[in-house]
């Protein structure tokens, strides 16, 4: 089979002929979207895209929710959709908290609740009915610092400071996981006592990422309080 020549006349006839056929085809296409509109129309039936647009903003679903933050009471109507991270945030605005990725895997968001360090994000605000939730708001105060944010300041914990308020909550959670026994999974056995090592400590602050690579100074920060050498 041989190659026509750029501009030959049987280059122009297979030209012709390939125009034709789109423009039939557009015309076939546009044809069978036209029937099925009016299909749709007639039927009352809406389909794709055009169901979405005709339900119209969905509309949430209120739930109440009491719980107590940094020791005040709060008892709020939320979407039930709402997180523990969006209630602080957007609704009590303790924006001490931070929304890193809102996905579980930075740690930005933890908080204590009931005692122990949860990602925020990841957690209905709704779960929390009764709850008693501590942020980093609630540890201290500038003037009356938590032996935690006293040390991380001493130890120059942080660089932007963005990932400190989870680092400070779940550091605070740690020494009080490993003062109650929780095992880890560099422990020598589950039932051993675990002790505040560096090693311990390090595996326990891992769900905490630090994109300033501030991790030996909160190491030294946590040893400090644990009352050991990191
Ligand atoms: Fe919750 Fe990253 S914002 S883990
Ligand atoms: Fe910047 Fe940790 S201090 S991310």
């Amino acid at each position: 089979m041989g190659i026509d020549p750029p501009g030959s006349t049987n280059e122009h006839r297979d030209l012709e002929s390939d125009m034709r056929g789109s423009i039939e085809f557009e015309l076939t296409r546009r044809g069978v979207l036209a029937g099925t509109a009016a299909a749709v129309a007639a039927t009352g039936m809406p389909s794709g895209v055009g169901a979405q647009e005709a339900a119209g903003p969905e509309t949430p679903v209120m739930s109440k929710v009491s719980l107590k933050v940094n020791g005040q009471g709060h008892a709020l109507e939320l979407d039930a959709r709402t997180s523990l991270l969006d209630l602080l945030r957007e609704h009590l605005h303790l924006t001490g908290t931070k929304k890193g990725c809102d996905h579980g895997q930075c740690g930005a968001c933890t908080v204590i609740v009931d005692g122990r360090r949860i990602n925020a994000c990841l957690t209905l605000a709704i779960m929390h009915e009764g709850g008693d939730v501590i942020t980093i708001e609630g540890l201290g105060t500038p003037d009356n610092l938590h032996p935690m944010q006293a040390a991380f300041v001493k130890y120059d914990g942080y660089q932007c400071g963005y990932c400190t308020p989870g680092q400070i909550c779940s550091a605070v959670a740690v020494l009080d996981e490993i003062k109650a026994g929780i095992p880890s999974h560099v422990g020598a056995s589950l039932t051993e006592q675990p002790e505040a090592t560096a090693t311990e400590m390090r595996e326990r602050m891992s769900g905490n990422i630090c994109r300033c690579g501030a991790y030996s100074n909160i190491a030294e920060a946590m040893a400090d309080v644990a009352g050991r050498t990191a």
